[in-house]
């Protein structure tokens, strides 16, 4: 659990970084209709949770540094005893201040009396345009409301600034306590995993594995997936993100897993591939050690003082050597790698940057740069090889194989951390685990 005090920490700290005479202004996320009178689970607005922990829709939140009657400040639904008895408890502006620290709360409702008169006498607002639909010309709406009272002396904030430059350089630098809960999500997804291998076996159907990773996330406190569980089984995991999982599990192919849960906010994304009667065919296991050597090479590139680049380098030089090696590419080395011959085979990144968002926020590049990895880092190494049925050109006994490994590592301040180690990669450790189990 993230405390309280860190969450005042954030605000202190992004509040330190607008400076004084700004305003800073931030959403939550909106329920969204399933189907009619449903709504999808409420999931906030990652950046809204940051800052405030507070899980309701219909909610703005306001930061203004140096403000004498409070900085922090929520707009929030209502307490209603008719609405609470059909759709559930409401936090309301008492529980609003009482259980989330700020200084004051208003009725969402009242937001347009009041907002304008916040943002009166501040040169700046922080905001992230784009990202909020309607909430966009309602910003430009509170500007006006302002701009036409400027000859009665108003003062309209002049300059729209996007808060997300400073927000997301926070978000990418975990602290000790996120860390904490991301090893969490990640120890729950690896026992997901674990669970997985050992139920799984020829003539089952994908959904059974689906439930499964489910059951075993729910069971341990993560009710969510950080997004949907990937349970592909042969030629379906040449589909990158094949998410139907309703296909029955043949004897003789792999099953790759991209699964992860969603703890407190923060996500773990972890793939494994494994055969589905439990034993690697030659063909399967020469392209897997291929596979995971990249992974465990480009794991060791990722440390401080490396650019982000370093692992998907390295991983794409391993996986080349790879295609050589099984007789699939032909030629030099650094050519092949020039002209992204691996590209049929291996057509995403290594990794991306992971927290409470599974793609998470940050910049990849700095002055055209990539980015220097440094302590508080997180990201995922996920190299794969995806050998689509019927590719020309292509031995038929690769066709239908597809693999990723994908660990979670965090950069520690001499190297790494890998959060997702719980879960066996090493072939004949994996063959061993299914080989024990409870058939
Ligand atoms: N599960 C999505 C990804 O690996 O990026
Ligand atoms: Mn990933
Ligand atoms: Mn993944």
């Amino acid at each position: 659990m993230i405390s309280r005090a860190e969450f005042a920490r954030r605000r202190r700290e992004l509040m330190d970084l607008m400076g004084n005479n700004s305003i800073a202004i931030l959403p939550s996320a909106k329920e969204c209709t399933r189907s009619r009178d449903t709504h999808f689970p409420f999931r906030q607005d990652s950046d809204f949770h940051y800052l405030t922990g507070f899980p309701e829709p219909d909610s703005v939140l306001v930061l203004i540094p140096g403000r004498e009657h409070g900085e922090y400040v929520i707009f929030c639904r209502e307490k209603d005893p008719v609405m609470e008895t059909w759709h559930g408890r409401r936090e309301g502006q008492s529980g609003a201040k009482k259980h989330y620290g700020c200084n004051d709360a208003f009725p969402i409702d009242d937001i347009d009396d009041i907002l304008p008169g916040l943002m009166e006498g501040r040169e700046r607002i922080y905001y992230e345009f784009g990202n909020h639909d309607d909430f966009d010309n309602k910003i430009m709406g509170w500007v006006n409301t302002l701009r036409a009272q400027v000859r009665k002396g108003a003062n309209p904030p002049g300059e729209i600034i996007d808060l997300s430059h400073f927000l997301h350089d926070m978000r990418l630098i975990k602290s000790k306590a996120e860390l904490k809960v991301m090893q969490k999500a990640a120890d729950i997804s690896a026992d997901a995993h674990i669970s997985a291998m050992q139920i799984c076996k020829p003539g089952m159907n994908e959904l059974r594995i689906e439930s499964e990773l489910r059951y075993q996330f729910a069971n341990q406190g993560a009710r969510f997936e950080a997004y949907s569980s990937i349970v592909a089984s042969g030629e379906n995991a040449c589909i990158l993100h094949y998410v139907e999982n309703n296909a029955e599990m043949k004897d003789g192919d792999l099953l790759l897993i991209d699964a992860g849960a969603e703890l407190d906010g923060y996500a773990a994304d972890i793939s494994r591939t494994f055969p589905i009667n439990g034993q690697f065919s030659e063909a399967q296991r020469e392209a897997y050690e291929w596979v995971l050597k990249a992974n465990i090479k480009a794991i060791k590139a990722a440390k401080p003082g490396n650019p982000w680049s370093a692992p998907h380098d390295t991983a794409v030089k391993v996986l080349t050597q790879g295609l050589i090696s099984m007789g699939i590419l032909k030629g030099d080395l650094e050519k092949l790698i020039e002209e992204e011959a691996y590209k049929p085979f291996y057509m995403h990144k290594t990794g991306h940057w992971i927290g409470l968002d599974v793609h998470d926020v940050g910049d990849y590049l700095q002055d055209r740069e990539p980015r220097i990895l440094a302590e508080g880092m997180v990201l995922t190494v996920e190299p794969g090889l995806y050998f689509a049925p019927r590719t020309k050109g292509l031995d038929e006994k690769w066709w239908g194989i597809g693999i990723r490994i994908e660990d979670d590592v965090a950069i520690t301040a001499k190297g790494n951390k890998v959060l997702t180690k719980k879960v066996p990669k090493d072939a004949d450790k994996i063959e061993a685990l299914m080989a024990k189990v409870l058939k």
